[in-house]
């Protein structure tokens, strides 16, 4: 089984959109996906038509300890996917969780007490890098960064790797991010190809090195822009459904492929201590990255400080 977090704390750069339609796609090809979907805007929620009510038991409640993770899951149209839905509450739980020791592993120690056979759970992320989101990371195995192409994505990838780092070594040892996948892409700008440029240099440098970001790529399958994509939520659908046709299917057939056929790269080699109920506070490794004005001029430089 692999847990995929789909993580930038960037909003607005294809998380929800590339988390349901991948989900999708991948369950076409017969996998069983669950969703969770982590953020309070709860935008995946809406995207499979299922009610805000008080009544709805969402992920809330099982990072409450009210119910089980099988209590919130439900059941969608596509009989491949199950999904946890989100709640306005969940905007709390940041407070509510303050005082509950171990709360970073609240939502890793929900699904590993439940038995089920998903072949995926993919987890849509908030954006921030709030405890929903480090919930997120000590329970995958994964992470994908959606991104969208131009001079202002790489703002903010220092301290989303920095996070990342932070839980792998802290927490999640089996944590690596395995790709980008860049979203809303328009491969004929200039300013796409030189920032694609810069994430591959940028990610070259790390190859090698005990980081969790050591084995990760550019996708292939790159997602273009494409209307039907915006439209399909609010039909309720999925783009496999809404638009079977589009590029936007097409993009996300593609990309489900390529994640499914992808030898999950090695864990990266560090020590991590036994996993403690409350993260310590202790000094954390530094990932610094400076981003230029002006990125034509002035490429990306990154130290990393283990
Ligand atoms: N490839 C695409 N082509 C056209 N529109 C897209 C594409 N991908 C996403 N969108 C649209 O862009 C908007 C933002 O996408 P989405 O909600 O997936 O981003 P997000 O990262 O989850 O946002 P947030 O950070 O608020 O959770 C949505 O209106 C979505 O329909
Ligand atoms: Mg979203």
């Amino acid at each position: 089984m692999r847990i995929i977090a789909l993580m930038n704390q960037k909003g607005g750069v294809g998380k929800t959109t590339t988390c349901v339609n991948l989900g999708a796609a991948l369950a076409e090809m017969g996998r069983k996906i669950c969703l969770i979907d982590l953020d309070p805007q709860a935008h995946l929620t809406i995207n499979y038509g299922i009610n805000l009510t008080p009544e709805v038991i969402s992920l809330y409640d099982v990072l409450l300890g009210e119910k089980t993770f099988l209590e919130a899951m439900h059941r969608v149209d596509d009989e491949n996917i199950a999904l946890v839905p989100s709640s306005i509450d969940l905007a709390a739980a940041d407070i509510e969780l303050a005082s509950v020791p171990g709360r970073e592993l609240v939502l890793r120690r929900a699904i590993e007490a439940a038995q089920h056979d998903f072949d995926y759970i993919l987890l849509d992320c908030p954006p921030s890098l709030g405890l929903l989101t480090v919930n997120a990371l000590s329970c995958a195995n994964e992470v994908i960064i959606p991104m969208q192409p131009h001079f202002l994505a790489l703002q903010g990838v220092a301290k989303l790797l920095e996070t990342v780092q932070i839980v792998n070594r802290r927490m999640n040892p089996k944590l690596k991010v395995s790709g980008i996948v860049l979203t809303m892409f328009d491969s004929q700008t200039k300013l796409t190809s030189e920032v694609v440029a810069e994430l591959n240099a940028f990610i070259e440098q790390a190859k090698g090195k005990p980081l969790p970001w050591a084995g990760a790529k550019i996708f292939d399958s790159k997602i273009r822009r494409n209307i039907k994509l915006a439209e399909s939520p609010s039909f309720g659908q999925t783009i496999i459904a809404y638009g079977p046709t589009s590029n936007g299917a097409a993009d996300y057939r593609a990309l489900a492929k390529e994640i499914d056929a992808m030898t999950p790269a090695t864990a990266p080699a560090v020590q991590v201590t036994p996993e403690p109920q409350v993260a310590p506070i202790a000094p954390t490794p530094k990932v610094e990255v400076t981003i230029s004005p002006s990125i034509q001029s002035n490429p990306i430089t990154t130290k990393v400080a283990s």
